[in-house]
């Protein structure tokens, strides 16, 4: 029965280093939001380059999801919060008085061509600014413009297992807002973001995360995306498990069984403990764990397919 749901692997959270004065994501974590990105096929597909200079946190009642998460619609229902957790403490991309360009996106399933089949435009705010003396910086909405007000997930029946993607742009001085996105109250509607980026003049993908939200069984069966191979990660190997690490992998284990429920929770628990066993043993039983988080991720939508 697992063979029409989903099987996209779960990757810790990213551990995030700490500074006293000042947070940095580590290479790791950027080089694992990229493969994420790939292997889910959303770049090049949706987003032709994705060179991450952040780590973007997006958290739904609190609590922060991991790339590619299989969440309840009724869990992303209202909008996240998002703090930006640069690379660089000293990136000259985050500072006080630059503005960004915060949107969500459904690519639809994986397999579906971007070119051809516009996303849905689920939120749209130009104009934001961070705030914060050092990282993780928070979003900073006064001033900005909510084109489109966030509009939370809701696929239709058995079209597979839709990508939302939250992407922080750059929006640099050349900036135009095209006339009939440019002003407050725009409903939700399909674009192509791609179109969006290029004829605005929006600058680079600075940070970007997604979540999945499937509504019943596909009545196709879509194209499975494959696993991230943490080992290709030159970090990987290396990384030995921290405080921080681990405590972060926890938290990632309870927000996918917040949003499974109590049937799925303890498989989902599993999964991620089988993320943290990998993420600190290196590459030798990422296979392994890699299975196990892709059974657990096929309870989770089951759990979440029969409750819709
Ligand atoms: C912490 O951040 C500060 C300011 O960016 C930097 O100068 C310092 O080297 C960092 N310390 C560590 C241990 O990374
Ligand atoms: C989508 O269009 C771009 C050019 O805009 C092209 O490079 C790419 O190959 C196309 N993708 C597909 C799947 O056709
Ligand atoms: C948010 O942005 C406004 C307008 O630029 C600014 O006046 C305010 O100080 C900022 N708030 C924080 C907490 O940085
Ligand atoms: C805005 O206009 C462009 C054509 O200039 C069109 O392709 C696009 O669908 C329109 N978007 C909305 C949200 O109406």
């Amino acid at each position: 029965m697992f063979a029409l749901l989903p099987t996209l692997a779960l990757l810790a959270i990213p551990a995030l280093a700490q500074n006293s004065s000042s947070t940095t994501a580590s290479q790791t974590d950027i080089e694992a939001i990229e493969a994420h990105f790939k292997q889910a096929e959303l770049v090049p597909q949706l987003i032709e380059e994705f060179d991450p200079e952040a780590i973007l946190t997006v958290s739904f009642g609190g609590s922060a999801i991991s790339p590619g998460d299989l969440l309840d619609k009724d869990a992303v229902a209202s909008s996240p919060e998002i703090t930006v957790t640069p690379e660089s403490a000293d990136s000259d991309d985050f500072q006080a008085g630059k503005l960004y360009t915060v949107l969500m996106a459904d690519a639809n399933a994986v397999g579906t061509d971007q070119n051809v089949t516009e996303q849905t435009r689920h939120w749209l705010v130009n104009s934001v600014g961070i705030s914060g003396d050092s990282a993780p910086y928070a979003l900073n909405y006064t001033g900005a413009t909510t084109i489109t007000d966030y509009a939370g997930p809701g696929p239709l029946e058995g079209t597979g297992s839709h990508r939302y993607v939250i992407a922080l742009y750059e929006q640099g001085d050349d900036f135009a807002a095209p006339s009939n996105l440019s002003t407050a109250g725009v409903a939700l509607g399909t674009w192509f973001l791609k179109s969006y980026v290029s004829e605005s003049k929006l600058g680079d993908l600075l940070a970007a995360n997604y979540f999945q939200v499937e509504n019943g069984q596909a009545t196709s069966t879509a194209e499975s995306t494959t696993p991230v191979d943490s080992a290709t990660l030159s970090q990987a190997a290396s990384t030995t498990g921290s405080g921080s690490a681990a405590a972060s992998q926890t938290s990632g284990a309870s927000a996918a069984a917040s949003a499974a429920g109590s049937a799925g929770g303890s498989a989902t628990s599993a999964a991620a403990s089988a993320a943290a066993t990998s993420a600190q043993s290196g590459a030798g039983k990422t296979g392994v764990a890699v299975g196990m988080i892709m059974g657990a991720v096929g309870v989770v939508g089951a759990v979440i397919g029969a409750a819709l």
